[in-house]
């Protein structure tokens, strides 16, 4: 679905340049859910922002569906955005004035659509996300989780095939943060791809590949795996993603 290329990106503050992402290829697959890993200033977050369109590499390409939107102008960024992303956060941005299903509505309404048109839908949305009986609550009169599972059908409301989440249990416990990842991997289920940066080695159990970042490079891509008496373990796999790399495979800690 999305296919990056030797991507670069290069930050400049005052006279000093930091090198984000330091040639990055890789490939983001229909259907699944992808973690990315690795040390705080490793180009997690600038790596999520480019497979948004929220800003363009410095050199190489990005290719969505065969087409490059690495060098899309703002409009056409936007568009992009609009229309194949859906974004979730880790402090839910969530607008504390309107309900959920209004909140949930809002990616319509910037569209065009009134937000009556754009209700049933939202209704349904939250439904599915365990919270057809919320639907008239504010943020504030929400759980985290709860808050949580609003982003998330906000983020389907347009019915993008690509959902990008950058550390979307960063701010909730353990015990919602995994129904939250169950969520993630549910919306797979449809062909839709999730990409999601997360500091919590435990998520990785949840996602069906890993890619570790270190110093704007790729580390390592694995593959999870899962047996049938519940272990899930990792296997190293060659950059591209296809064939299995040299490493051993390891058992995901809880
Ligand atoms: N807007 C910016 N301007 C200048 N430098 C930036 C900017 N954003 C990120 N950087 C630098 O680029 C590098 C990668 O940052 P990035 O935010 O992608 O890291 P990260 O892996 O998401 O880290 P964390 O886990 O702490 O969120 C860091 O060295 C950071 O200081
Ligand atoms: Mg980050």
């Amino acid at each position: 679905m999305l296919e990056l290329t030797d991507v670069t990106k290069e930050y400049r503050v005052g006279g000093q340049s930091v090198r984000a992402l330091d040639g990055i290829s890789l490939r983001i697959e229909p259907g699944e859910f992808t973690a990315i890993i690795g040390p705080s200033g490793s180009g997690k977050s600038t790596l999520l922002h480019l497979l948004g369109a929220l800003d363009s590499p410095d050199t190489g390409s990005i290719r969505f569906r065969d087409k490059e939107i690495g060098d899309l102008d703002d409009d056409r960024q936007s568009e992009f955005r609009r229309h194949q992303v859906g974004f979730i956060f880790q402090f839910f941005n969530l607008l504390p004035t309107l309900s959920a299903w209004e909140n949930v509505a809002i990616p319509k309404l910037l569209d065009g659509t009134g937000l009556r048109k754009a209700k049933p839908r939202a209704l349904e949305l939250l439904d599915m996300v365990g919270l057809g009986d919320r639907a008239e609550h504010r943020p504030a009169e929400l759980s985290g989780g709860q808050m949580q599972r609003v982003a998330v059908a906000r983020a389907l409301i347009m019915d993008p095939p690509l959902i990008l989440a950058d550390e979307p249990t960063g701010n909730l416990d353990s015990k919602t943060g995994a129904s939250i990842l169950r969520l993630l991997g549910d919306i797979t289920r449809d062909g839709n791809s999730v990409v999601m940066v997360t500091h919590d080695m435990g998520a990785v159990r949840y996602c069906d590949r890993v890619i570790t970042l270190r110093d704007g490079l790729i580390g390592s891509t694995e593959l999870v795996e899962r047996t049938d008496d519940g272990e899930v373990r990792t296997v190293p796999v060659s950059p591209d993603g296809t064939t299995a790399a040299a490493g051993d495979a390891g058992v995901v800690r809880a």
